[in-house]
């Protein structure tokens, strides 16, 4: 569990400049798949979070050379489709699916055995949406009743058409990224559209991804990655705390610069100007098909609002932000999420510790299997559970700015997973 515990102080202030830090989903594909390219890449901009550090350690593990300059630029030599090597000992995802859920599907092409592990919370998540698949290309997977450690026995794959119960980017990466090592096509078809980073690399790195009119993403296996000087945008989903902040605070205006806008990741910008914030996007940037730009967010007009379930898999790490900015609304506004049981498996159980968390901070929250309605009511200084989640200790500071009094947020340190330095900026952000 992650230790530490922050004090947040309320403030009646929210403006500014604020660059967010490398987006984690990009960062972690562009690592991996550096490191199965033919020659060296460079990826600047990389997320400093402890998932993505996690990503370059099992890299690492695996014989790929990543330097780093400090300055969030890594240097991959590149290993070749099946150039990795056995790693001594387990690899370790720490606190990151996308870590383990990727590698998997990596692993599972390369010619020798392999075992995935992560910390308690990782630990306690659902692997067998990438065992089935895995296990149907001709991989062997042991596992802990669907849960890590993985065992992954790597073997001569084949592609498969996979369509998933679940909308998961995690698992359609997977499986894109197992198909490159396999025999054939590899098709996955999803229930709904996820954010398409992985896409969107492969064709940078070279690697046509075919889209049928059915929705589906294909790969040829067997095809060779071309190195690359890559660039990672500014996490939109980092930014959105600071959207909420802004939104939420009467008089506030903040200016997000340099952020992802790939149109997979911004459904949360209609929900935003659905709550009555003002919000202007400039996109003027594009880096290996990934379009950024500019946010510049403002207290509008508060508006209750609602997320249903088709907007659930566009926005799914937004809900904690979205969630802090209705707590900070006039009493009686209200969120209202339907469609989103997937919260109660991410890095903690999302429905139980965030209604948890803002109920100590005095909103009224009603928890359903798949969602909650929280209505906001004055909030109060108070000592609020991160649950080891990054998402919630980010969302519990923002809205412990409108509290009466000083809030003490445990398991603070949590933030290190995708936002490191958050609190600081937080200070900076909202002390005159
Ligand atoms: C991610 C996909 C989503 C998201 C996670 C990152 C990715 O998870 O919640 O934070 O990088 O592909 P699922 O694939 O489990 O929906």
């Amino acid at each position: 569990m992650p230790s530490g515990t922050a004090t947040v102080a309320p403030a009646a202030r929210a403006i500014g400049r604020v660059a967010v830090p490398g987006d984690k989903s990009i960062s972690h594909r562009y690592a991996l798949l550096a490191a199965l390219a033919d020659g060296v890449s460079t990826i600047g901009g990389y997320s400093p979070g402890a998932d993505c550090a996690a990503t370059v350690a099992c890299l690492r593990r695996l014989g790929v050379r990543i330097d780093t300059d400090g300055d969030g630029r890594l240097t991959i030599h590149g290993r070749g489709l099946t150039g990795l090597c056995r790693a001594q000992g387990t690899l370790d995802a720490a606190n990151s699916g996308t870590t383990a859920r990727l590698l998997a599907g990596i692993l599972a092409g390369q010619p020798f055995d392999s075992t995935i592990t992560g910390d308690d919370s990782l630990t306690r998540r659902p692997m067998r949406r990438v065992i089935e698949p895995l296990t149907r290309m001709g991989a062997r997977i042991d596992s802990r009743d669907g849960r890590l450690p993985l065992v992954v026995h790597g073997e001569a794959l084949h592609g498969i058409v996979h369509a998933p119960q679940v909308p998961s980017a995690q698992v359609k990466s997977c499986v894109l990224l197992a198909g490159l090592l396999a025999a054939g096509r590899t098709r996955v078809l999803e229930p709904a559209p996820t954010r398409d980073h992985t896409e969107r690399a492969l064709g940078a790195f070279g690697i046509p991804v075919e889209h049928d009119t059915d929705g589906s993403v294909g790969v040829a296996g067997g095809q060779r990655l071309a190195a690359l000087r890559l660039r990672v945008p500014g996490d939109i989903s980092g930014a959105m705390f600071w959207a909420a902040l802004a939104a939420g605070t009467p008089g506030g205006r903040l200016d997000i610069r340099g952020v992802g806008l790939n149109p997979t990741r911004t459904a949360v910008l209609e929900v935003l100007r659905r709550a009555g914030a003002g919000l202007d996007v400039h996109a003027d940037d594009e880096h290996a098909g990934e379009p950024a730009g500019s946010l510049r967010v403002a207290f509008g007009a508060p508006r209750s609002f609602e997320i249903m379930p088709a907007d659930v898999p566009g926005l799914i790490d937004e809900i904690p932000a979205l969630a802090a900015l209705a707590a900070m609304m006039p009493e009686g506004h209200t969120l209202a999420v339907h469609g989103a049981s997937e919260l109660r498996v991410k890095e903690s159980d999302r429905i139980s510790a965030l209604a948890a968390g803002f109920r100590a901070l005095g909103a009224g929250v009603d928890e359903y299997d798949d969602g909650f309605l929280l209505e906001a009511r004055p909030l109060r200084g108070t000592e609020v559970e991160s649950a080891g989640d990054h998402r919630l200790a980010m969302a519990f500071a923002i809205a412990a700015t409108r509290a009466t009094g000083t809030t003490r947020i445990r398991g603070a340190s949590a933030v290190d997973v995708s936002y490191p330095g958050f609190f600081e900026e937080l200070t900076r952000l909202t002390t005159p």
